[in-house]
């Protein structure tokens, strides 16, 4: 059976979305939706592509790849066209989408940048609908991208989001802060590569727990006020009194 979908964003996810979708046989992108033409570029060509959110083909599946702010107010364009009208978010319950029985999720655990596009194989993608067929529905398009798709309710999407901000987003910017101390010291940050790496790898055989290791695990304090003193900038001292205390804490 052939399942019609409407892609809306240009962004990160949306660009994504369109590449692994629009390679799937049994899957119609059959158009996608922004508000600037010239956002759209990726899908020009391609498919169908269209700025007007008041003139909507009709679709199975209605996908809302747009920022978290607005996807009230993109789902309302959508409200009488008939299909399932699923949101990309982790951090956004379902019911943003409005008070219809044709709503869902569909998540995408993964960190996506739009000038970098991935495949979804092993992403694991978190759904969630309002009814059973259509949560059935999306765990036909979930499965024709992925190996790992889960039943997920927002609770649960949301506790798993809240972790991947501290596993993600924090991780990244502590690699931004590495990055400008070596800048400021002319030192390669490249040669911290295999370091960050091994530290990833390391969750394929132990917890968080038992691989930390440094200066605040040891209780080394000579190292720590060290590095506290060649420390310049106060807002990177502060962090790193805070995050070694907090090692110091969890392992005593
Ligand atoms: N990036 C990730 O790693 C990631 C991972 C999983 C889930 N998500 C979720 O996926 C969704 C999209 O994230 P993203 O990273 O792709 O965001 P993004 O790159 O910032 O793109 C946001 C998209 O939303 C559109 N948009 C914003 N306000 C709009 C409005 N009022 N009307 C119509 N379109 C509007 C933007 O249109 P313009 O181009 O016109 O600005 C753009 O196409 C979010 O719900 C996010 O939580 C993101």
């Amino acid at each position: 059976m052939m399942i019609t979908i409407v892609l809306v964003g240009t962004g990160n996810v949306a660009q994504n979305l369109f590449q692994a979708f629009y390679n799937v046989a049994d899957i119609e992108v059959k158009q996608v939706i922004g508000r600037n033409e010239n956002h759209l570029s990726f899908a020009k060509n391609k498919v169908s592509i269209n700025t007007d959110f008041n003139q909507i083909p009709t679709a199975d599946v209605y996908i809302l790849a747009v920022s978290d702010d607005a996807i009230a107010l993109v789902a309302e364009k959508f409200k009488n066209s008939g299909g399932l009208i699923v949101h990309t978010s982790g951090g956004t319950a379902l019911e943003v989408i409005g008070n219809q029985n044709r709503a869902g999720v569909f998540y995408p655990l993964q960190t996506f940048t739009k000038g970098k596009l991935i495949s979804f194989d092993d992403i694991p993608i978190c759904l969630e609908a309002t009814n059973k067929t259509d949560l059935h529905l999306l765990q036909i398009l979930g499965k024709s991208l992925s190996k790992t798709v889960e039943l997920l309710n927002s609770e649960q999407r949301r506790t798993l989001h809240i972790a991947a901000v501290f596993v993600n987003n924090f991780t990244n910017y502590m690699y931004t802060i590495g990055e400008e101390i070596c800048a400021e010291h002319m030192v390669d940050f490249k040669l911290l590569h295999p370091l960050i790496k091994e530290t990833a790898a390391k969750l394929d055989d132990l917890s968080p727990k038992e691989s930390q290791t440094g200066p605040a695990k040891r209780g080394d304090q000579k190292t720590l006020q060290n590095h506290l003193k060649f420390i310049e900038n106060k807002h990177q001292r502060e962090l790193y009194t805070l995050l070694s205390n907090a090692i110091k804490c969890k392992h005593g």
